[in-house]
């Protein structure tokens, strides 16, 4: 395996509390499974390779060994503040970093996916344990087009499909845990509000046609819990959790 992700390379990036302690394996079962509720908030699990990766909804997540950028971190949110709200906190953080190395607009597929030209690049996924929460980004970044899931629900690429550069994962990684660490610092003072506007504007959903389970409509934009806004014909319906489908979805 060329460049790891071994604490030898990417600590000496870190900036911030994000990653402290930083745990690193060649091969795990899950990122989400090595972070013990003891830890401090900001401790970060990274491997090279999982060997059951999650994703939403009980899917699994894959990628090759070596080839994204995979990791957990825990978090122990402030009173008041909804856990459910971290996916799009999380994503919008991806979305910041993806765009600054891509130099190409990154979009959010409410709640949890980042998406470049339409194409799935990253998927975050909150799960609470023992009253913290593990937030676990999976990021595509090496893989080529033969290395991507055929079956995912929404097309999937990584940074490599979209510009055809390959690319050192560390600095990604340690960007990725300052950008996340200043979403959630804001949304810890000021909750959804004070992200919404960024949240907003890369809603890729807005203003299509959408079906979350029953319910159809037009996406009306995400409110300022998080919630994603459907006009039905019945009237304006705010989605809190679901599956959302979309024929087909345009750039970014
Ligand atoms: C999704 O889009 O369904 C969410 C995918 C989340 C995948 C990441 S990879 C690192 C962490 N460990 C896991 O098992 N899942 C998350």
């Amino acid at each position: 395996m060329a460049r790891t992700l071994a604490p030898d390379r990417v600590v000496p990036l870190l900036t911030g509390r994000f990653g402290s302690p930083y745990l690193h394996r060649l091969a795990c079962t899950s990122t989400q499974r090595l972070l013990q509720p003891g830890l401090p908030e900001g401790a970060v699990a990274v491997c090279e390779e999982q060997t059951a990766g999650r994703g939403r909804l009980g899917r699994t997540w894959t990628a090759p060994a070596g080839a994204a950028v995979l990791c957990s971190i825990l978090l122990r949110p402030p009173p008041g503040r909804q856990a459910a709200e971290l996916s799009l906190v999380g994503g919008l953080a991806v979305a910041e970093v993806v765009e600054e190395a891509l130099g190409a607009p990154a979009g959010l597929k409410w709640p949890n996916d980042v998406l470049v030209s339409g194409r799935k690049l990253a998927g975050i996924l909150a799960e609470s344990v023992s009253g913290a929460v593990v937030l676990g980004v999976g990021l595509n970044v090496n893989q080529a087009e033969g290395d991507l899931p055929p079956d995912a629900r929404t097309p999937p690429a990584s940074m490599r499909t979209v510009d055809g550069v390959a690319r050192d994962r560390a600095p990604l990684l340690a960007a990725l845990l300052a950008s996340l660490e200043r979403a959630y610092d804001t949304w810890g003072e000021l909750g959804l509000a004070g992200l919404h506007a960024e949240i907003a504007r890369r809603d890729v959903l807005a203003g299509r046609r959408v079906r979350v389970g029953e319910l159809a409509g037009i996406a009306a934009g995400i409110d300022a819990a998080g919630a994603l806004v459907l006009d039905t014909p019945s009237g304006r319906r705010a989605v809190i959790s679901g599956e959302v489908s979309v024929s087909a979805l345009d750039a970014p």
